[in-house]
């Protein structure tokens, strides 16, 4: 990779976005003009968005080169609408939110064995730009990244925008990759590796690994993130998967899921039956640091609000209604929504994928609303 290559690989780049004929647009126009409006949203400087966009363009390799007026690249798992791309805020109580974006690298690939070896490679010209160590990624590379990959991902990353031009670095990999049966082998076999001998033991009973994440690059206490799937999950239920110790309180996990799922807190003892998530299920994370212990040090739910919700004003209704509860700004979300789309809330809905609640360890916990970028197509709402 040229490092030093700084040249716009978008019009979007250089401020020079053609008009709105949505079909001289190309991929990179759409996604670069929303990752640069969030950036400023979430008040980071104009020259470090660009940065950002132009590795996450690179990262692409030909697709954002493609018009909108075909379709998606592939049949991307990252969205709904299958971008390749996805955005996410995360707020905390008394800070700016931090923006993140979520990509498929190998989203142009064949198929899945290539759109792995093109997402390893997009790792590594990232990991030779901001010098970091990608041996731990090297050593899940057997497991994570075989000849003939199954599943719906091979290799997705998400770089947290941070100021100062160096980004936190994520890598998704797939536990399905050896079959789902062997999921639950390769999910405890990488941590071993990972010398988090006793971590598996600790997981929650779940359908499936969704994904195992490890942090790459600058991270005070780089973790390893291990998804797992609930369907028909309700909000006691919610609390009792929490293996982290000391663990968020249950009144707070429960209110998120109320509020996420249903938009309001019950109120009262027996004034409501406990509401199920019988569409899309909630996923949870938990997160190892410590390899001593055995035991995850934070503990993520994520709730696909979009399954239940008729529209995403409904969905920024249930955003808002939690980020107030839990003590933090709502008004940066509107403006993040205006940033990716000009469509009427209304008019669609999905922009809002998840919201989540992450605990970690002595923190106060904290939100983040997963954004998509609607490259190809919005949901129609459900009225
Ligand atoms: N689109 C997939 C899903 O809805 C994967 C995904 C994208 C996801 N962003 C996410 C899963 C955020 C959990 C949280 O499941």
């Amino acid at each position: 990779m040229s490092t030093a290559s700084t040249a716009p690989v978008s019009a979007a780049l250089v401020g020079d976005a053609p008009g709105t004929d949505v079909y001289s647009l190309t991929l990179a126009d759409h996604v670069v003009g929303q990752l640069l409006r969030l950036g400023s949203v979430a008040g980071l400087p104009a020259a470090e968005s660009a940065l950002y966009a132009h590795v996450v363009l690179e990262s692409l390799g030909d697709v954002p080169g493609r018009s909108l007026a075909l379709p998606p690249p592939s049949g991307s798992f990252v969205s709904d609408d299958h971008t390749p791309v996805e955005f996410s805020l995360a707020f905390r109580p008394d800070a700016a939110p931090g923006l993140r974006v979520l990509v498929e690298p190998g989203c142009g690939a064949g198929d899945m064995a290539d759109n792995g070896r093109q997402g390893l490679a997009a790792i590594r010209d990232m990991a030779r730009r901001w010098d970091f160590s990608t041996a731990q990624l090297d050593r899940m590379e057997d497991l994570f990244l075989p000849s003939s990959p199954q599943g719906s991902l091979a290799l997705w990353y998400a770089l947290e925008l941070r100021p100062g031009g160096v980004p936190g670095v994520k890598v998704y990999l797939n536990p399905d990759a050896a079959g789902p049966q062997q999921a639950a082998a390769t999910v405890r076999e990488a941590l071993h590796r990972l010398g988090h001998r006793q971590a598996f033991k600790a997981l929650p009973d779940t359908t499936g690994y969704p994904f195992l994440a490890l942090d790459l690059g600058a991270w005070e206490t780089p973790r390893v993130k291990v998804y797992t799937a609930h369907p028909h999950l309700a909000a006691p239920e919610a609390y009792a998967l929490n293996r982290a110790q000391p663990g968020p309180a249950r009144e707070d996990v429960e209110a998120f899921f109320h509020l996420a799922a249903e938009g309001c807190l019950p109120t009262g003892r027996g004034s409501r039956s406990a509401l199920r998530l019988a569409r899309r299920p909630a996923l949870t994370c938990h997160s190892f640091t410590d390899t001593a212990t055995g035991r995850p040090s934070g503990f993520t739910l994520h709730i696909p609000v979009r399954d239940y919700v008729s529209d995403d004003e409904e969905a920024l209704a249930r955003a808002t209604a939690a980020l107030t509860h839990f003590g933090m700004d709502p008004s940066v979300l509107r403006r993040a929504l205006t940033a990716l789309t000009t469509r009427q809330l209304s008019d669609g809905v999905g922009l809002i994928a998840y919201l989540a609640l992450a605990c970690e360890r002595d923190r106060s916990p904290r939100i983040t609303a997963y954004l998509s970028s609607e490259a190809y197509s919005v949901r129609p709402p459900k009225h």
